[in-house]
């Protein structure tokens, strides 16, 4: 309850302060007049997959931003095909395809033609981190679905979790996306899991020194070795934020300051001093009023997330379909 009510606070904050971004040509409440139910549909599709599986919501959320930076929030993410964005390795384990799917078929068949995967895409996070007890805000809609959709390109613009901070820094600065935002949208990984695979490395023989991966918290590290053995299966899914897997909160970055990291990018936000700043912040904030900040970060860079190199007016197309272009 006290929750709801800090989320309620985030909304307006989020109004009064300006956020009602128009930004890049999109607008909240885009549909309102050619579609007005399509937010209502997107939510509770979102919350008839999220009471049979919650561990969707994380997937909807990763979606949103694998789409995001690749040729920007058009669904490009969504196309099948051979040479598609999908099949790059960075996507292979993107989940959430069959939710978008279900909201798009409910929408063809209430209004034909109007509503794109791309803004689908953008309320379905939004709605799986509301679901996820986390803050809600509002999604200026709009956007337009790409004609192109090439999985060679995938690499190039999404984060590895082996890569530098620098590297990681210089992914989010060609999208628009400082540092600020890039630990803030980072702290989505209070919600979901990794395949052991992206890890593993940590845990034995980090940097060929024969040893794990010195910025590991020691009893997180037997816990992680018990859960990924050295010659384990490298699929074995483990939660991102050991404290609270399907909660929308700050713990996170909580477990960054304490050494308890899963994946190496994520621990290497402690490493600078910048973004050190920024964890600790949240970090510290977990509990009452303060707590907030986080909410209300997170909802102001998903909404600058969510607009990168957007389509608009008669770019691209509304597809009729998710996977398939027109
Ligand atoms: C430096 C940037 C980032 C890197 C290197 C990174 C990397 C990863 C990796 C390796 C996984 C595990 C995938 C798997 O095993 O299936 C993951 C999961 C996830 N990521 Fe990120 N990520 C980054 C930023 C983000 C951002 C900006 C968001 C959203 C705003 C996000 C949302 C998620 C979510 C929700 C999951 C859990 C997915 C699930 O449980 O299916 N990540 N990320």
């Amino acid at each position: 309850m006290q929750m709801q009510v800090f989320h309620l606070v985030v909304l307006v904050i989020l109004a009064m302060s300006g956020f009602k971004v128009q930004g890049q040509g999109l607008k909240t409440g885009f549909y309102s007049s050619s579609c007005p139910k399509a937010e209502a549909i997107v939510k509770s599709t979102v919350e008839a997959h999220f009471n049979k599986d919650p561990t969707i919501a994380a997937g909807l959320l990763r979606l949103h931003f694998h789409d995001c930076f690749v040729q920007g929030c058009d669904g490009s993410v969504l196309i099948v095909g051979a040479s598609a964005e999908r099949n790059a390795l960075p996507n292979l384990g993107v989940r959430g395809f069959e939710v978008i799917d279900d909201a798009k078929t409910q929408l063809e068949a209430l209004c034909p033609g109007v509503v794109s995967c791309a803004d689908i895409l953008a309320l379905a996070a939004r709605d799986a981190v509301d679901l996820s007890d986390g803050p809600s805000w509002p999604v200026p809609t709009g956007r337009r679905d790409g004609r192109v959709s090439s999985s060679s390109e995938v690499s190039s613009f999404l984060p590895s979790p082996l890569e530098s901070m620098a590297a990681q820094r210089q992914k989010f600065a060609v999208k628009g996306l400082d540092d600020h935002d890039l630990v803030t949208l980072v702290g989505a990984h209070t919600i979901g899991q990794t395949d052991c695979l992206f890890f593993k490395y940590r845990l034995y023989n980090f940097t060929t020194t024969g040893n794990p991966d010195p910025t590991i918290n020691q009893a997180f590290l037997q816990q992680l070795q018990a859960l990924c053995p050295k010659d384990g299966d490298g699929s074995k899914r483990v939660a991102l934020d050991k404290d609270s897997q399907f909660k929308f909160d700050a713990s996170f970055f909580k477990n960054v300051r304490n050494g308890n990291g899963v994946l190496e990018s994520d621990q290497r936000l402690w490493g600078e001093a910048a973004t050190r700043n920024i964890v600790e912040n949240y970090a510290g904030n977990l509990k009452g009023l303060l707590g907030l900040r986080f909410d209300l970060e997170f909802a102001k860079a998903m909404i600058k997330m969510s607009s990168i190199e957007v389509k608009i007016g008669t770019q691209g197309e509304i597809r009729k379909t998710c996977p398939n272009f027109n």
